[in-house]
Order: C-alpha cells, then sequence, then structure tokens
C-alpha cells in the first residue's frame, strides 16, 4: 500500500480513514481514485455513496447504495495507482515497472535517480521500493508535468520519499550534487544516450542503469553510448500475457479431446502494454 501520511513510514493500516485516498472499483475496466472527505458524496450508475459511510471500513469492503447497486474500495496500490493515474504522457504498466525495480535492485534505504518524470507511474513504485528511508530524485524538463507529479506525489502521500526537479537531463545531465551517490538510475527520454555520461557519474561503483526506449533505434544508440562506461549491458523486451479463464467442460481421462476441449475456454487477451506506436518498448540494463 502507499502510505496515508507525510512521514517517510509505509503504512499498514488496513482501515478506510477520513481524509484518505482510495480507489473506487466499479469494474476491472472503470476504477478511479477518490480522495474522502466529511461531506464527500460518490454518485455513478449504480447510485449514490456517502464517504462517511466508508470510514473504518476494511480495504476491499463491498459497498451497497441505497438503490441495491455497489462499489468496492480498494487500496491505493502503486498497481492500481498506474491504472488510475491520469495520463499525462505515456508510461510504463506494470510488467515493465515490476521488471525495471527488480533488476535495478532497488531495496529500502537506495538513493535512485529517474528523468523523465512524465506521469509518475513509474515514480510511485520506486518510491514504495525504497520506502522508508530511501529516496527517489526525479526529474523533467516540462514545468507544468513535474507540478502536476508534485501534486500526485502528495496526494498518494509519497511526497517526503520523492522530489521533482525540473531540468533538461539530455542537455545538463543530472546535478553534479548526485556525483557517485545513486545506486540506481533510470532513463525514459526520448534521446537516453545524451544522458548517459551523466549518468555515469552519479552512479555509485557497482549501480545500475536501466534505460526504456520505445524504439530499436533508440536502444541501438544506447548501447553504444554505454560500452564507454559499462560492462554488463543486457536487453529485454517484456511481455506480459493475461488470460481469461471460464469455466468449462473438465476432461476424463478416457476422453482424448478433452484436455483441448478444456483449453478452448480458456483464452488469450492481449494486455495494453504497448501504446508507443507499432515498435514495442525494450528496456536496456546495464552496470
Ligand atoms: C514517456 S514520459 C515518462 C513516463 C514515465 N516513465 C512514467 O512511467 O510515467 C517521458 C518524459 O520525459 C520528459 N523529457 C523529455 N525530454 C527531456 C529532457 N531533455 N529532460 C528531462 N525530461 C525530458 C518528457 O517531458 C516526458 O514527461
Amino acid at each position: 500500500m502507499l502510505p496515508t501520511d507525510s512521514t517517510k513510514t509505509l503504512s499498514f493500516k488496513r482501515c478506510i480513514m477520513e481524509g484518505g485516498l482510495v480507489i473506487v472499483y466499479e469494474r476491472h475496466d472503470v476504477m478511479k481514485a477518490v480522495k474522502l472527505s466529511e461531506k464527500g458524496v460518490l454518485q455513478n450508475r449504480f447510485g449514490m455513496f456517502k464517504h462517511s459511510d466508508w470510514i473504518g471500513k476494511p480495504f476491499g469492503s463491498k459497498i451497497f447504495s441505497s438503490r441495491g447497486g455497489f462499489i468496492y474500495l480498494l487500496a491505493p496500490t502503486p498497481e492500481l495507482w498506474t491504472l488510475v493515474l491520469s495520463h499525462r504522457t505515456q508510461i510504463l504498466y506494470i510488467a515493465d515497472i515490476s521488471f525495471v525495480v527488480m533488476y535495478l535492485e532497488i531495496v529500502p534505504g537506495c538513493v535512485v535517480l529517474e528523468s523523465g518524470t512524465g506521469s509518475g507511474s513509474l515514480s510511485t513504485s520506486l518510491a514504495r521500493a525504497v520506502a522508508p528511508n530511501g529516496q527517489v530524485y526525479t526529474f523533467d524538463f516540462h514545468e507544468q508535468r513535474a507540478a502536476s507529479a508534485r501534486e500526485d506525489f502528495e496526494r498518494t502521500g509519497l511526497s517526503s520519499l520523492v522530489t521533482v526537479g525540473v531540468r533538461d537531463i539530455q542537455g545538463d545531465g543530472f546535478p553534479d550534487e548526485f556525483s557517485a551517490r545513486a545506486d540506481s538510475v533510470f532513463l525514459d527520454l526520448p534521446q537516453p544516450w545524451l544522458a548517459i555520461p551523466s549518468a555515469a557519474k552519479v552512479l555509485q561503483q557497482d549501480g545500475v542503469l536501466c534505460s526504456f526506449s520505445p524504439c530499436i533505434e533508440q536502444v541501438q544508440r544506447s548501447c553504444e553510448m554505454l560500452t564507454s562506461s559499462f560492462t554488463d549491458i543486457r536487453t529485454f523486451e517484456i511481455l506480459l500475457q493475461t488470460y481469461e479463464v471460464r469455466e468449462g467442460h473438465l476432461p476424463s481421462w478416457q476422453d482424448g479431446d478433452g484436455i483441448l476441449a478444456s483449453l478452448k475456454g480458456c483464452k488469450k487477451r492481449p494486455h495494453p502494454t504497448n501504446e508507443r506506436g507499432n515498435s514495442r518498448p525494450q528496456t536496456v540494463l546495464a552496470r
């Protein structure tokens, strides 16, 4: 769960509190974040729901309206936040985020540098990974995007874990004050190769860099640049495949066609991870 206060501790509260954030779930593809207020009301096609009725209920509760319609109140985890945040840019989704956080070896206490901030989708998971005493410094050259990201980190209670800076990282690099301080650096920039020399300077010995690019030409140029300062350079494409499972006929051992019949009820569903044109996002990791 995201922390629900502004201290650097992660909250393990399981109950909904006044002033807190909840994810209102109507359907798997209809969810939104709602900040609770004393007199707040949620009105949707299922009826009217008063925020005051939600206080003290555990996350996951099913809440009914007077008309008999219902919603679920879910905890604002980074996974759900990524699905409900306002898309100011293209964003990273769960498959890439999990891979990046794991391979960047991010653990509590780490110092992570990121650019660009974009919509803050990745930054939210980075913040949870470094909590309670680490720090994420994220930079975007677009002032309004940086300001909106700051507002979102306030809303999600992460502002003490994430610092948003306005800076042209491709042109000016990361600030000198971070020299040899970062455990990991993440780049999601149109010309990441321009930022790689600076990333090498801010990384500690054995630090890890990850660059995320939609086009193979960007990956190629990044890899060429990486060879001057990094040794173990690897490129990945992450594909997530979800399955829609339906109830169906169970095969018996005598029934030769049974397994085929039951598999027909299990359909592959494409996952909406790639919204960056025709080419597929690639992740380059280097140490
Ligand atoms: C695709 S978005 C990043 C999305 C982010 N990873 C997320 O998950 O929400 C790329 C961001 O890089 C920023 N950007 C582009 N060039 C930049 C530069 N030279 N310096 C800093 N930020 C830059 C853009 O303003 C944009 O917000």
